[in-house]
């Protein structure tokens, strides 16, 4: 890839929770004209940074080739997903997206030869794994969800070996954001807290407050998507999603946290049918291959996140 100004880069799933916060930064990196947004729903709101629109369903495969060949991408940031809770309540759904639409991807990378970030997520492991999972930890999944990105991830490195594809994949933990509102997943007890705390000072939070899961603040997320997206080619042997450093935290110290600055803050702990998936996952993760792949280091620690969540939340 060549100078920022080359840049022609497609979004897709781009108005979820990861994608608003990620154009942001791809449109201060390399300027709004080089991007395009995509998502199968619609939206006005980016008229405002600059960024064309357009919307697309992911499995509509001549759609997206079209948008390919008429922007000549060379970037494809590919967010279009359902998460694990969603997932579980549509498995079909969830196989078709997460499968199908990342193959339509991956197909039309051999024609126009584009590279890909396609993320994967800790919900690649099983309850198998323990406390911590380590980078080729088994991936025995119980949630659809799961089973999509350990697929994903095989398609990524099967392409990448046979087809030449230049595919990039990150395991994200759960991801802590305030400007939009997580899409279905396990880990969203973590960001609605901080919207709860901020308004009604009352929260129900739907796991125990024992479970402890891999998290990241978003902003540490994106740097690890455009630190990676521009690592050398050649330094990379992981094309599936790799472990990243992340912090990990019961849903008891994170509310403990928000109190020492919200003081009358309260948080009860009713769990549903998410608590059975936040279980099978692992409490931390070991992300050492990212760091010494290509460098990567968390900035936010809980104290810092905690506090950056909740000035943003009461200054929007
Ligand atoms: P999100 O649910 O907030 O956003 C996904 C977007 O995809 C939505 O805007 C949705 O409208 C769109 N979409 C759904 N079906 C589509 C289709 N058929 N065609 C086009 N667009 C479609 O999810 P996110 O949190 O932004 O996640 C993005 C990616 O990161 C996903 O692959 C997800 O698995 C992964 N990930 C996210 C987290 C997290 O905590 N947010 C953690 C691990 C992995
Ligand atoms: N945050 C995501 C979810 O809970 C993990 O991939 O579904």
């Amino acid at each position: 890839m060549g100078e920022a100004s080359e840049r022609r880069i497609l979004v897709t799933g781009a108005l979820g929770q990861i994608g608003m916060e990620l154009l942001r930064a791809l449109s201060f990196k390399h300027g709004s004209n080089a991007i395009i947004a995509t998502d199968i729903r619609e939206t006005n709101d980016l008229e405002k940074m600059g960024i064309k629109f357009q919307k697309l369903d992911i499995l509509d495969l001549e759609g997206l080739e079209d948008i390919i060949k008429n922007f000549k991408i060379n970037e494809v940031y590919h967010l279009a997903a359902i998460l694990s809770a969603s997932g579980e309540k549509n498995p079909s759904l969830c196989w078709d997206i997460n499968v199908n639409g990342l193959l339509n991807v991956l197909e039309l990378s051999r024609k126009y030869k584009y590279r890909i970030f396609s993320p994967s997520s800790i919900a690649v492991f099983g309850s198998d794994v323990g406390k911590i999972a380590l980078q080729n930890s088994l991936l025995n999944p119980s949630t659809i969800y799961g089973i999509t990105k350990v697929t994903g991830e095989l398609m990524a490195e099967y392409y990448h070996s046979s087809h030449d594809v230049d595919i990039r994949g990150l395991r994200y933990p759960g991801l802590i954001s305030w400007e939009v509102m997580p899409g279905g997943g396990t880990t969203d007890y973590a960001v609605e807290i901080f919207h709860a705390a901020t308004s009604s000072k009352k929260y129900t939070c739907f796991v125990s407050e024992e479970t402890r899961l891999p998290m990241m603040y978003m902003k540490d997320a994106i740097r690890a998507t455009l630190e990676l997206m521009d690592a050398p080619s050649e330094k990379l042997t992981i094309r599936g999603g790799y472990n990243l450093p992340s912090l990990s935290f019961s849903a008891k110290e994170l509310s403990e946290k928000i109190k020492e600055e919200i003081l009358d803050f309260e948080c009860e702990y009713i769990p549903d049918h998410r608590q059975e998936y936040a279980n099978s996952w692992p409490d931390d993760v070991d992300g050492s291959m990212s760091e010494k792949e290509w460098g990567f280091s968390l900035e936010y620690d809980l104290d810092l996140m905690c506090k950056e969540m909740i000035s943003s939340l009461k200054n929007n």
